[in-house]
């Protein structure tokens, strides 16, 4: 019996015969020959049934399947250097394990509507495929930064007393009797944490009911927040600019195909490398208003044409530091002499993609600490814990939170996030 192997490793099994296990993607229909597309999650190849070549009963088989029927095909391997992938199948036997009926997603243009309500299905097209696989290379490799650099992986809750980025964005769950919400960041957990392991980062699922629809904003996201004890702001955005080269070039190394199948102009990538512009909030409302928006209040927060406007001035992400304190949460340490104004910072992404990273260094003073929480109509109660953090061993303490779905739209070049996570969640839309 033939070795059963996956597509991706097919190139050590020139002139053998193998078995896929796979479904087939497409097929095109000679007559005595049969192209076939089969696909096994790994890569897609193309399997060549010939007559002559095969029992008649397989032939028969191979000339009957459909697009994504299940398949077990064997063949022997030949190098091609035509194929998009530089290998081909000669098919010897083949067998449909399943046969699909009427596949609803064919080769011919479909909307993004119907699409994402067959988003099951969906994920097995080659653009979503390569999307997917890019999204899984962003993730392993921002843990292997973090866990090289010294940071301690530590999970925080998602089910949560209290808010931690501001009032209004909150799912609320009943907690056998009492109100809960679903996390919005691990935030202030983190700061818990470092004072046990000097530096930690959480990565996980991160909620905000947010009611507006944009290319950017789902109810449920990956975010990635690291953060560091005996650190200040500049010190987040020297860890954040290393961070993040590595991730793109990380993808250049690994992706060149699947950046392809996306259609990605990777030269905008090959640019970002540490370290990246800095710009002031003061810089930057000036340049936006020698750019297009010459009456842009200071005071104002950006909206996505501004933070166009600013991104569109550098060749990689840009970092935009020292934002008003009004509309930045409250924990945000204000800057010396300038309580106006505090020590936050966000990365705004080339291109056009706003901001992936917001952070800064977080408030050590406790009397200022309790007046914010008071000023933002925070119930105290849930935040003795966070106050106990200050009073213990408080100490100068910054981090960060990068979103996974605006970070892989960027890198991939896409429109909007919903195609960036597996099952996007959105306002109106759960299913599936
Ligand atoms: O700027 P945000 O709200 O910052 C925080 O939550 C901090 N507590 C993080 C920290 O310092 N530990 O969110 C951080 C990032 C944003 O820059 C963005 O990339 C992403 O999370 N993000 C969203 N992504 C998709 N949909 C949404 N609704 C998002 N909200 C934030
Ligand atoms: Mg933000």
């Amino acid at each position: 019996m033939a070795p059963v192997v996956r597509i991706s490793d097919i190139g050590q099994h020139v002139g053998q015969t193998v078995t896929l296990h796979g479904w087939i993607y497409n097929r095109t229909d000679k007559g005595r020959l049969q192209f076939i597309q089969v696909r096994d999650g790994s890569g897609t190849i193309q399997a060549v049934a010939f007559k002559k070549n095969m029992p008649e009963a397989a032939f028969d088989e191979a000339r009957r399947v459909t697009q994504e029927s299940s398949v077990v095909a064997t063949g022997s391997v030949r190098e091609d250097p035509r194929s998009p992938t530089g290998y081909e199948l000669d098919l010897s036997d083949f067998a449909i394990v399943q046969l699909a009926q009427d596949y609803p997603i064919t080769p011919k243009e479909h909307g993004v509507g119907f699409l994402m309500e067959h988003r099951h299905l969906w994920l097995r097209s080659a653009r979503q495929h390569a999307i997917i696989r890019i999204r899984a290379t962003i993730i392993r490799s921002i843990r292997n930064w973090l866990d090289d650099h010294g940071f301690t992986l530590v999970d925080t809750p998602i089910l949560t007393p209290s808010a931690a980025e501001g009032t209004t964005t909150l799912f609320e769950t009943d907690y056998f009797g009492t109100p809960a919400y679903l996390t919005q960041s691990g935030q202030l957990y983190n700061e818990a944490n470092i004072m046990a392991f000097g530096k930690v980062y959480c990565f996980g699922p991160t909620f905000r009911a947010e009611k507006s629809k944009t290319r950017r904003h789902l109810t449920e996201f990956w975010m990635v927040e690291p953060e560091m004890a005996f650190a200040t702001l500049e010190d987040y955005m020297d860890v954040a600019q290393d961070m993040v080269s590595t991730i793109v070039q990380t993808v250049l190394e690994k992706h060149q195909a699947d950046l392809k199948t996306v259609e990605r102009d990777t030269t905008w990538l090959e640019k970002v490398v540490a370290p990246f512009p800095r710009l002031s909030y003061d810089d930057a409302v000036a340049l936006l208003q020698q750019n297009g928006f010459p009456d842009f209040p200071w005071g104002e927060d950006f909206g996505a044409p501004h933070e166009t406007t600013i991104s569109n001035q550098y060749d990689r992400p840009v970092f935009v530091y020292h934002y008003p304190t009004h509309f930045k949460a409250f924990y945000m340490e204000p800057v010396e002499g300038r309580p106006e104004v505090c020590r936050s910072a966000d990365l705004l992404a080339p291109e056009g993609y706003g901001e992936i990273i917001g952070g800064g260094q977080r408030m050590t003073s406790l009397e200022l600490l309790e007046q914010r929480i008071q000023e933002h109509k925070l119930p105290r109660e849930a935040y003795e814990w966070y106050l106990d953090l200050r009073k213990y061993g408080s100490v100068p303490h910054s981090g960060f939170g990068l979103g996974i779905e605006r970070t892989v739209a960027w890198v991939c070049g896409l429109e909007h996030v919903r195609e960036t996570i597996p099952y996007p969640r959105m306002l109106e839309k759960i299913y599936p």
